[in-house]
């Protein structure tokens, strides 16, 4: 099962794509989790890609492209794969659908987590991520056992970068503008699935169970 998760930034793509990817038992793949991981090992392309995560923008098309097609190309994902926060584009889009159409092959979900974006900014400051292992808390709706430590690997958390109200800001508009019309995109293929993303995390997986499992 090949699927895709649209949404704000905020809107709860990656603790559903987790939560799918353990049932499922397929990859969750998210691109910012790479460059955050390129970053963080301090690589040219974690240092190419900050300069425009830190704005706020979009990494450019030719960063982000080969990175996800190298990654869906490898041996994990031949029974399909979650994707977080690819295709953030238009044209990112229509490059996974050529690769994908080249093999004979088709996404078969794009999931819509859809949250207004009041609720957004709220959200994304009270996030709290691992700087070792990617995993995602918050401080109201998914506290850690012990605070400002990961319950996975026990490690120190912090606030995104990114996460900042001004920064968090200029991704809505960036999201408003380049990323939205995906919603329509897929729709016109037929594979548009929507879900109220300001119920409870767990009502938002179940809604989408329902879905893939339909
Ligand atoms: P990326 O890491 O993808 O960030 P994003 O899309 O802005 O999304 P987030 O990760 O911030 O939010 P999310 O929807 O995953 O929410 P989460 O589950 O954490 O990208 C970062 C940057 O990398 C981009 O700005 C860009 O620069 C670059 N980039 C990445 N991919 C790119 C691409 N393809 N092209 C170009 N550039 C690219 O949830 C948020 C918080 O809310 C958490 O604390 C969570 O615990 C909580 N929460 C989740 N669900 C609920 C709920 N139902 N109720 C209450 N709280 C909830
Ligand atoms: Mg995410």
């Amino acid at each position: 099962m090949k699927i895709i998760m649209l949404g704000a930034p905020g809107a709860g793509k990656g603790t559903q794509a987790k939560r799918i990817a353990d049932k499922w038992k397929i990859p969750h793949i998210s691109t910012g989790d790479i460059f955050r991981a390129n970053i963080k090992n301090g690589t040219e392309l974690g240092m190419e890609a900050k300069k425009y995560m830190d704005q706020g923008a979009l990494v450019p098309d030719e960063l982000t492209v080969k990175i996800l097609l190298d990654r869906v190309a490898a041996k994990d994902c031949e029974n399909g794969y979650v994707l977080d926060g690819f295709p953030r584009t238009i044209p990112q889009a229509e490059v996974l659908d050529k690769a994908l159409s080249e093999m004979g092959d088709s996404i078969d979900y794009a999931i819509n987590v859809d949250v207004p974006d009041d609720s957004i900014i709220n959200r994304m400051s009270g996030r709290r991520a691992c700087v070792s292992c990617g995993a995602t808390y918050h401080i109201e709706f998914a506290p850690t056992k012990t605070e400002g430590i990961c319950d996975r690997c026990g490690k120190e958390l912090i606030l995104r970068d990114d996460d900042k109200p001004e920064t968090v800001k200029k991704r809505l508009m960036v999201y408003h503008e380049q990323t939205q019309p995906l919603i329509d995109y897929y729709a016109g293929k037929n594979i548009l699935k929507s879900v109220d993303g300001t119920k409870d995390m767990k009502e938002v997986f179940k809604d989408i169970q329902a879905i893939l499992e339909a």
